[in-house]
């Protein structure tokens, strides 16, 4: 082959990585996402995830699909055991929607909604464009309710959510006024117990909504096993 067809090509390639890299291509991070797509960056730039390093390739791949099936991406990381996250804090959200993983209730008690396959996302993610995932109480009509519970109004969602995170603070109250009262205790497994249960109505962070149910009796059951204490 000849020199100059050779020393050709090579710049062909280079014009090729050039233009490629402008159109943002070669980048292995979300960058490019975010060119286009202004808006929901702005969006996701208010969220916690943000703030986590949790960016758009967390959740989308290269081809712009969601990673996993909507019932599934957010639980690979919200979840007790989840090794996604470099973070050192816990999420047992799924364990909490699926009401398992508390001591001292056997039966799993999945919460109504999960049961009947509400995911993450239709309370969460209520509009697709939405990228803050947090429950926006604010917004002048419950947006994260009423793609179900048609004739919701913002009262009622706001209510019904006072009501469960109410009952659940109480309760969260009295076993936190327990936990103190018995600290010397706390080398006892029944204490360890209750401590974990306490810790993980706090980690899962809803106050009571994922699992109303569920929530109420592990916050009795704890209460007794202080008690006994
Ligand atoms: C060159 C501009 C550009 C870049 C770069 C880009 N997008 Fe898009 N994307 C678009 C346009 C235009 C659409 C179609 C219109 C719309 O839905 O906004 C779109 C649509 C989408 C959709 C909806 C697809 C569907 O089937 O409804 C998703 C999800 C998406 N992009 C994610 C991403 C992610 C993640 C990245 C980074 C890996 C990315 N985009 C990079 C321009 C871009
Ligand atoms: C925590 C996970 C998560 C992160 C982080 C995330 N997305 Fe998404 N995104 C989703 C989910 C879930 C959907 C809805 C997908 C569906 O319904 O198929 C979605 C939908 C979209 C859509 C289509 C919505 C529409 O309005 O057409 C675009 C575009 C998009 N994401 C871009 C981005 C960009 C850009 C980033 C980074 C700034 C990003 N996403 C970060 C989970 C995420
Ligand atoms: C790649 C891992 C990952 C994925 C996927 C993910 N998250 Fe997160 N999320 C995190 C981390 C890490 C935090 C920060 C937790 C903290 O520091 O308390 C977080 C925080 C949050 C928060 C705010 C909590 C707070 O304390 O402010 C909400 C709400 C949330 N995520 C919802 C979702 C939803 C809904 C999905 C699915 C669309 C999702 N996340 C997918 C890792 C992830
Ligand atoms: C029925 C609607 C609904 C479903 C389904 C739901 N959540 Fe929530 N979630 C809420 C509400 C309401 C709150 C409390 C928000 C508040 O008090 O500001 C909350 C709180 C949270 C928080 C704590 C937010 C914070 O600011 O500390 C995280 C994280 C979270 N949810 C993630 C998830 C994940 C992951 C799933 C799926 C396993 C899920 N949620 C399912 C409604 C829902
Ligand atoms: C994706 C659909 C969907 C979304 C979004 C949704 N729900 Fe539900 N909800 C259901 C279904 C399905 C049931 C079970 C209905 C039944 O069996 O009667 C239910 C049951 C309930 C119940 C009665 C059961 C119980 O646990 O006490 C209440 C209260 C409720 N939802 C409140 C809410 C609130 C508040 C929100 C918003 C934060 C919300 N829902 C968001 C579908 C949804």
């Amino acid at each position: 082959m000849k020199k100059s067809n050779l020393l050709l090509i090579c710049l062909l390639i280079m014009i090729i990585i050039t233009l490629f890299s402008q159109l943002g291509f070669a980048e292995g991070n979300s960058d490019r996402c975010k060119r286009c797509h202004d808006e929901i960056k702005e969006n996701w730039e208010e969220s916690t995830h943000e703030a986590r390093g949790i960016d758009c390739l967390s959740c989308h791949q290269t081809n712009m699909k969601v990673q996993q099936p909507k019932e599934q991406l957010c639980i690979s990381c919200h979840s007790a055991d989840s090794k996604q996250t470099k973070e050192k804090t816990r999420m047992p959200q799924q364990e909490m929607v699926k009401g398992t993983g508390g001591f001292g209730i056997k039966e799993s008690a999945p919460s109504l909604m999960y049961a009947s396959g509400v995911a993450c996302i239709d309370c969460h993610m209520p509009k697709e464009h939405d990228h803050i995932f947090e429950i926006d109480t604010n917004e002048d009509e419950p947006v994260a309710c009423i793609s179900c519970h048609t004739g919701f109004q913002l009262n009622d969602m706001q209510r019904q959510i006072d009501r469960w995170q109410k009952e659940t603070n109480n309760l969260m109250k009295k076993v936190e006024k327990l936990l103190k009262e018995k600290k010397v205790l706390r080398n006892r497994k029944l204490y360890q117990r209750a401590e974990f249960n306490y810790k993980f109505i706090k980690q899962d962070g809803s106050e009571g909504v994922h699992n109303p149910e569920y929530t109420q009796e592990l916050l009795e059951v704890t209460y007794q096993m202080l008690k006994k204490l």
